[in-house]
């Protein structure tokens, strides 16, 4: 059994070996000292050769006890070179496909093992409220319902069917909790909550994945409360561990140790600091090196008692156990890294994941170009196809982000911003960009023309100095571009001389990631000269946005004859574009988020508290550009009535609205439907409309489906005064529709009876 062979282990390990265990180091300083000095149980952001070397070392330790090799496989495996990148989870998110995004966590995980990669540290569970945050492309979204179902999915995904799988590898949620509730959208900085608020919004999705069997929790860098997340005993053991039940193993964030002393100032000296952490609850100690000195001291000192260490390695070792390491460290192999790294089958699924995450937000009509019958949505096939029309067009195709690979991407994605890590860079034939995709997917006679048109941004050093307190270099600064007259003359002319104008704006990655928040949402730089010139010159403008999040639009965008939200549409991400553009496939994605229409407008998140008669701008209307679950199709589905299956329910039943789609067009539609309820009369304040359930639905050209949602009543909840879910007594309006706008839902009450 697990728990003898660790007790086992435990009573042979001295103290310095079991402060070694919950230490993870960064292998980027080479691996020698960490094994064989520290005793290290885990490295993180290890080379091939450095994991070899790791495993070979550890297997000459006293206890042999092997390594746990983590690394950050965010939308695929993020820092192999060549490895298959997916969109981002923000763009993922868009699909509202939980199967689809639990087969890209499987791919991921299948590739990472190749590498010898036992865990990684995804998915993300935060809620993106703040657009200026610079991770927002790295959640879900903004609901904590779609959260909860897309990181279960993922979790599972990466852990397959068992840790016993050799390609299971352990999934993290992090960060746990309320890291995106940020000042300002500045990352890492106090998060302002309280306790309430956590468990209203922030907390269930991760309670959710705890009960779902998630082995890994990563803690945030923020303070709540004045007290590091790190050290917070409420939310770490009296919630995570006592209420929730979660036996897993917790991660710090990056330096979190260390942090507490030299960046937060809430403790003297890395003693205290690991004898806090440990007392709080956490296991493994990401790359702060003064732990190891500071955890022994503390025993010494008497300040941390060998028992609360014993609880944190023997949960480190249970998973070590039963991932069978001690049989077999699960090596990087290179004969499976050739068949299963970026093999097709992934290649496939990348695109198939690129086309459902592709969001149309606008279209007068003009799309698809080709005025074409759509092939499928199903997407097996890379070849591309198109049907309709055979009348040859011109299009060109302008903007910075026409042919960036890299923004394709986005962040985590080894040729990013991170380019210095590991294997630097993907191949750049492995990425289909929108101009390589339209080149590729228009049909024969099609021409298709490149003019850049802006440029985003430059990069200065900061003013602040060069380097951070710990000495860690401080990132440029991002100053953006002057619009270039010329640039715009060449876009215009270009315009002019073709039949589509294909504009493609959005951010860069030097705007985005951990440390990296803005302050504006704008399009920066030359894009929004250039779009208000492609404007004027009167030919169609089809406005793609490549932007890890969602930005604030200019006119020109806004009003353009169509406009599509991809995100960071990864690897395949231009094929999709083009194939949606030329209707090869249809447009299914919906928007997690909403996007504002003025960086000061926000929060523009749907499911706000009930506001009061002042809750509003004098200047500004509070209604966001585009709203959570938008998006259209191709043709158009009219919703009925929804009827309920019963008038009055306790909490322990299920209500069934059902009610019939029907589509009047010509093209088929995935129609993504979405149950929201919102509660008449609530003892505390609460969201006037909160998402519950949703489901998806193939409705093809011409025809009624009939659609029916499950609502749990258990599910209507609200957390009282005194902090506690609970289902309140009284009405409930079910909404349904296609969107989250109001104007878009059907509606039907019941009664929740005592
Ligand atoms: O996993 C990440 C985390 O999300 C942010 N800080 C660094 C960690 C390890 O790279």
């Amino acid at each position: 059994p697990v728990a003898d062979r660790v007790q086992d282990l435990l009573a042979r390990m001295s103290v310095e070996e079991k402060v070694g265990q919950m230490m993870q180091l960064d292998a980027r300083d080479g691996v020698d000292d960490h094994v064989l000095r520290t005793h290290v149980g885990s490295i993180l952001h290890a080379s091939p050769e450095r994991v070899l070397r790791a495993h070979e070392l550890t297997a000459q330790t006293r206890l042999g006890i092997p390594l746990l090799v983590a690394e950050d496989c965010i939308h695929g495996h993020s820092f192999w070179a060549g490895a298959t990148i997916f969109p981002t989870q923000l763009a993922m998110a868009a699909s509202w496909d939980a199967e689809l995004v639990e087969r890209v966590a499987r791919a991921t995980a299948v590739e990472a093992a190749a590498t010898g990669v036992h865990w990684t540290f995804s998915p993300v569970l935060c809620i993106a409220r703040d657009l200026r945050w610079g991770r927002v492309d790295e959640t879900f979204g903004e609901d904590p319902v779609l959260i909860g179902e897309l990181a279960s999915a993922m979790v599972r995904g990466y852990q397959g069917d068992g840790l016993t799988d050799p390609t299971a590898v352990l999934a993290t949620a992090k960060h746990f909790a309320g890291y995106s509730e940020t000042q300002g959208g500045r990352d890492a900085s106090e998060a302002d909550l309280s306790r309430r608020k956590l468990r209203s919004w922030f907390l269930p999705p991760f309670e959710r994945v705890a009960r779902e069997g998630c082995r890994t929790f990563m803690l945030g860098y923020q303070t709540m409360d004045g007290v590091p997340i790190t050290v917070n005993e409420w939310l770490l053991d009296e919630v995570l561990r006592e209420e929730w039940g979660y036996t897993g193993t917790l991660v710090t964030d990056w330096d979190n140790v260390g942090r507490m002393v030299w960046e937060q100032k809430v403790q003297p000296d890395h003693m205290h600091a690991a004898a806090a952490a440990v007392r709080a609850g956490n296991d493994m100690i990401m790359t702060t090196p003064g732990f190891y000195e500071g955890a022994l001291e503390a025993l010494r000192t008497g300040l941390l008692a060998e028992a609360d260490l014993d609880a944190a390695v023997a949960r480190i070792l249970t998973l070590k156990v039963e991932l069978g390491l001690f049989e077999d460290p699960r090596r990087p192999d290179v004969a499976t890294q050739e068949r299963v790294i970026a093999s097709a089958e992934h290649t496939r699924l990348n695109l198939e994941v690129a086309r459902r995450s592709l969001v149309l937000l606008r279209n007068d009509g003009v799309l698809p170009l080709t005025g074409g019958y759509a092939a499928s949505t199903s997407g097996a096939d890379l070849a591309p196809a198109v049907g309709g029309d055979s009348t040859p067009r011109r299009v060109a195709v302008v903007g910075p982000l026409a042919d960036d690979a890299q923004t394709q991407l986005g962040d985590w994605a080894g040729s990013s911003g991170q380019a210095d890590w590991l294997p630097d860079g993907h191949p750049r034939e492995a990425i289909t960009t929108v101009l390589d995709g339209l080149r590729g997917v228009a049909p024969e006679g099609w021409t298709v023309t490149h003019a850049r048109g802006a440029d985003i941004l430059t990069l200065e050093p900061d003013p602040d100095g060069a380097t951070f307190p710990d000495g860690q270099p401080r990132p440029p600064v991002v100053v953006p571009a002057a619009p270039d007259e010329a640039l715009i003359a060449e876009a215009v002319a270009a315009a002019r001389d073709a039949d589509y104008v294909v504009a493609v704006v959005g951010d860069r990655i030097e705007l985005v990631g951990e440390g990296r928040s803005t302050a504006t949402l704008e399009l920066i730089g030359g894009q929004a000269a250039m779009l208000d010139a492609l404007a004027a010159t009167g030919t169609p403008l089809v406005v793609i946005l490549l932007a890890s999040k969602p930005l604030v639009l200019p006119e020109s965008a806004l009003g353009a004859h169509a406009l599509v939200w991809a995100g960071n549409p990864g690897m395949r991400g231009g094929q999709a574009i083009a194939e949606l553009l030329l209707g090869v496939v249809e447009p299914s994605g919906r928007l997690p988020i909403s996007f504002a229409r003025h960086a000061g407008q926000q929060p523009t998140y749907y499911n706000q508290v009930r506001g009061q008669h002042g809750d509003r701008y004098a200047d500004l209307t509070q209604r966001p550009a585009y709203a959570f679950g938008e998006g259209l199709s191709y043709t158009d589905v009219a919703y009925s009535d929804v009827r309920l299956d019963r008038a009055t329910a306790t909490a322990a039943d299920v209500v069934r609205a059902s009610l019939t789609l029907r589509n009047t067009g010509a093209r088929p539609s995935r129609e993504t439907v979405q149950l929201y309820v919102s509660d008449a009369v609530t003892s505390v304040s609460w969201a006037d409309q909160e998402l519950k359930a949703f489901t998806q639905v193939d409705v093809p050209a011409g025809a009624e489906v009939e659609v029916t949602l499950e609502l749990a009543v258990a599910e209507c909840t609200v957390v009282d005064a005194a902090g506690r879910r609970v289902v309140e007594p009284g009405e409930i309006t079910v909404l349904v529709g296609p969107s989250s706008r109001a104007e878009n839902l059907r509606r039907a009450t019941f009664v929740i009876t005592d």
